[in-house]
């Protein structure tokens, strides 16, 4: 079985599908069997991975019964299946992290983030009890501007929350013209380099491997 990997959090614009986008090309191109769940209705992860790279199969699920009956089924098929979640903590999301083996949750610099993080990982929490340790969760701060007193402490109640944290991502324009042009950072040339380094930094950091997928505790953090 592959690795489920699912971005989820409680708010939208947070990066959910920007991270989906380019962790599902990012396993492509090393040569992983990838594809992409769609969760979210909005749909904007199946356009933009389309257009981006077309050979990645896609699946739009949209309900708690689909995610629960046809996720594991493309799992078996699959050495990475990556899902972008829907904002909000819906049964949807719910679903999700009933399958998944590693939950990303991305979140902003703001206050608002910080409480809509703290809902989203008491949600997590509830499917790691059901499930008796998965999924394992990792945050992923975002749209970080180390200038700003709010970014310091987000960082510092991120450490204070008990949930791993990733590097993370800097605001930056190379991230918001990617998904306007329907491409991936590393294809955006010397104005993409910054971004690229640092989001390929932060999936070296998953060091996903295959055959944990098969252990309780899902996919390795080194
Ligand atoms: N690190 C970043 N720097 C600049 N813009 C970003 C960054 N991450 C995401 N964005 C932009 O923010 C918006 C929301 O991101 P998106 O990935 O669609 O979030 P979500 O899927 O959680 O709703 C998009 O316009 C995206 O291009
Ligand atoms: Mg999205």
């Amino acid at each position: 079985m592959g690795s489920i990997i699912a971005l989820t959090n409680s708010k939208g614009g947070v990066g959910k599908s920007t991270v989906a986008v380019h962790l599902a090309a990012w396993c492509h191109e090393r040569g992983r069997r990838t594809a992409l769940v769609d969760a979210d209705a909005q749909g904007a992860s199946s356009l933009w991975l389309h257009e981006a790279e077309p050979d990645i199969p896609i699946s739009r699920l949209q309900t708690p019964d689909e995610i629960l009956d046809q996720v594991p089924r493309l799992a078996a098929q699959f050495d990475t299946l990556v899902i972008d979640g829907p904002a909000g903590l819906s049964e949807v999301t719910r679903a999700v992290l009933l399958v998944a083996h590693l939950a990303l949750l991305p979140c902003g610099p703001s206050v608002l983030d910080l409480r809509a993080l703290q809902e989203a990982i008491r949600v997590v929490e509830q499917a790691q009890r059901i499930r008796g340790g998965a999924p394992r969760a990792v945050l992923v701060p975002n749209k970080l501007q180390v200038q700003y007193r709010l970014t310091q402490e987000l960082l510092a109640a991120v450490q204070a929350l008990g949930v791993p944290a990733l590097g993370g991502l800097r605001l930056r324009q190379a991230f918001a013209d990617a998904a306007g042009q329907g491409t991936l950072v590393w294809r955006l040339g010397l104005r993409g380099a910054a971004a690229t380094e640092e989001i390929t930094r932060l999936f070296e950091e998953l060091h996903i491997h295959e055959s944990e997928a098969n252990h309780e505790s899902g996919v390795a953090l080194s």
